[in-house]
């Protein structure tokens, strides 16, 4: 193997979707293989993890094959085992888990653990390696919406999270308040696309106060009472949804604003399920543009979760020489701030 370059396998398993990618540092993806629960979780309209472990045990070996097909390499050319080791399910990410060391262990490579986190935030370089540090960091998904000033790779101070609901969760309750199959934050958003624009206006929580933190829970709750109160009609749906929406997109811009007036970055990332968001993307695109700021989402297809962004952030921590050791165990809940520092800031 060459040092610098080592072929890392990426594995995520931490919720709904199973993934796998290979990724070489300088060279980018060789490959990347996706399985999505959504079929087998419909009927129960949320994830039930017991079924998402059992599904990931039965996806993780077809899929391997799929993905050094596709790649066109073999077991014996990967250098290093990747796995997301939290936060998410602990049934789902222990199957991920014992996979990812014992194929390590057969192969006799490092085994990397992963933070789901981390590996949204750097996705964006998935696509565009001349991302670089110091940048603002928007991390939108179905469990955590939080602001972090990455300073380097792997030095990150979070600013301001949700005190209650992740945007995503919100997206997802609300959705399923207003009728709407799982999952519900991308059918919410096809539906507002048919709403009209301020036909409802929802509060924008935490805005008229300092700080970076958020809260979305009473937006959920303002949104069912408009809802139940309102003439049930398909298009007073839409628009609601449609109200829901912006107020949470203007809630997420607000506080993108004045992050980069107090912390002077120029740059801002934005990753996680919500960053999939059409409005969401071109109203900071828009507010990026004003300012002059550079903005940088992951590719659509690597907002959700995949093994792509795995396959990178194992492959930045296995440079620190960290993250790497023998056990099977996962870490369900799992604050970026434990991670350790690089010790030589990249
Ligand atoms: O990052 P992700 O795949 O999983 C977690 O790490 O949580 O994010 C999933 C979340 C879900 O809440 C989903 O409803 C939301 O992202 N999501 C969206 C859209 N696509 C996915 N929310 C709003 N608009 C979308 N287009
Ligand atoms: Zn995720």
């Amino acid at each position: 193997m060459d040092a610098a370059k080592p072929l890392v396998l990426g594995i995520e398993s931490s919720c709904d979707e199973t993934g796998m990618a290979l990724y070489r540092t300088n060279e980018g993806l060789l490959g990347h293989v996706l399985h999505s629960q959504i079929d087998l979780h419909r009927a129960y309209g949320g994830v039930v993890p017991e079924l998402a472990s059992r599904d990931h045990v039965q996806r993780l070996t077809p899929l391997l094959q799929a993905l050094l097909t596709q790649a066109g390499v073999t077991l014996a050319d990967v250098d290093a085992v990747a796995f997301t080791q939290g936060p998410g399910l602990a049934p789902a990410l222990l199957v991920g888990a014992s996979f990812a060391r014992t194929l390590a262990w057969s192969l006799e490579v490092p085994a990397v653990a992963v933070h789901h986190m981390e590996a949204h935030l750097l996705s964006p370089m998935l696509a565009d390696p001349s991302l670089k540090p110091p940048f603002l960091a928007l991390l939108v998904s179905g469990g955590h919406t939080q602001i972090y000033a990455v300073d380097g790779l792997g030095d990150y101070r979070l600013l301001g999270e949700s005190l209650d609901d992740a945007a995503g969760e919100a997206f997802d309750k609300t959705a399923k308040m207003l009728g709407l199959p799982y999952p519900g934050g991308p059918h919410l958003a096809k539906l507002a696309e048919s709403g009209q624009p301020e036909a409802f206006t929802f509060s924008r929580p935490m805005t008229d106060r300092p700080g970076f933190d958020f809260s979305f829970s009473g937006l959920k709750t303002q949104v069912l009472l408009a809802w139940q109160k309102s003439d049930g009609a398909e298009q007073t749906r839409a628009d609601v949804a449609r109200g829901f929406e912006e107020a949470v997109v203007d809630t997420l811009a607000i506080k993108c604003t004045r992050a980069l007036d107090e912390t002077g970055m120029n740059t801002l990332v934005v990753s996680g399920g919500v960053g999939a968001n059409r409005r969401l993307r071109q109203r900071l695109q828009a507010l990026a543009d004003k300012r002059g700021v550079s903005l940088f989402f992951p590719p659509l297809e690597f907002c959700t979760d995949n093994g792509a962004m795995i396959a990178l952030a194992g492959a930045v921590r296995l440079s620190f020489g960290q993250m790497v050791d023998e056990r099977i165990s996962v870490k369900p809940r799992w604050p970026m701030s434990d991670l350790p520092k690089p010790e030589v800031a990249a």
